[in-house]
């Protein structure tokens, strides 16, 4: 059975409290609980973790290597400045599928530019946190597709 690592960066424990005009009501327990069912509606498993610190996360993608398929990953704020998390997920050479809640490039400028989306198979974004079971679902056809 696949086993898909959704992964989440900085500031991501405080969805349902944070800006929830941008992100939402729902909480992160709220994302993991829909992942949860979503995975067993697809026959995979699903494994949380969350982080605010850059190295828990390249530590986190490091560990996935031979226990988990794929990663889902918001990294939040490191997406679009983290170096590390990139090549994190290129020495590893597992699938990864970039999300965010919001849409990125309907706000601020600096928030346009990621530097993870090229060495991930692709990106979901601005479908709030419904973006997390698609991303799954997503994650479990691409293996399907590779395997
Ligand atoms: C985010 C978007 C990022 O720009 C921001 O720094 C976040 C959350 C999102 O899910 O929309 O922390 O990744």
């Amino acid at each position: 059975m696949a086993s898909i690592l959704v992964l989440n960066g900085p500031n991501l424990n405080m969805l349902g409290t944070r800006e929830p005009g941008i992100y939402g009501a729902a909480t992160l327990a709220d994302v993991e609980q829909d992942c949860t069912a979503a995975a067993a509606e697809l026959g995979c498993q699903v494994a949380f973790f969350q982080s605010n610190f850059e190295g828990a996360l390249v530590d986190a993608i490091q560990g996935a290597m031979g226990v988990h398929d794929g990663i889902v990953f918001n990294a939040g704020a490191y997406t679009h400045t983290s170096i590390a998390l990139h090549d994190a997920i290129g020495a590893t050479g597992l699938p990864v599928i970039e999300l965010h809640i919001s849409n990125v490039y309907a706000r601020e400028s600096f928030r346009h530019k990621s530097m993870l989306a090229r060495a991930c198979v692709g990106v979901i974004a601005g479908l709030g946190t419904a973006g997390y079971p698609l991303a799954v679902r997503a994650m479990l056809t691409h293996l399907q597709g590779t395997s």
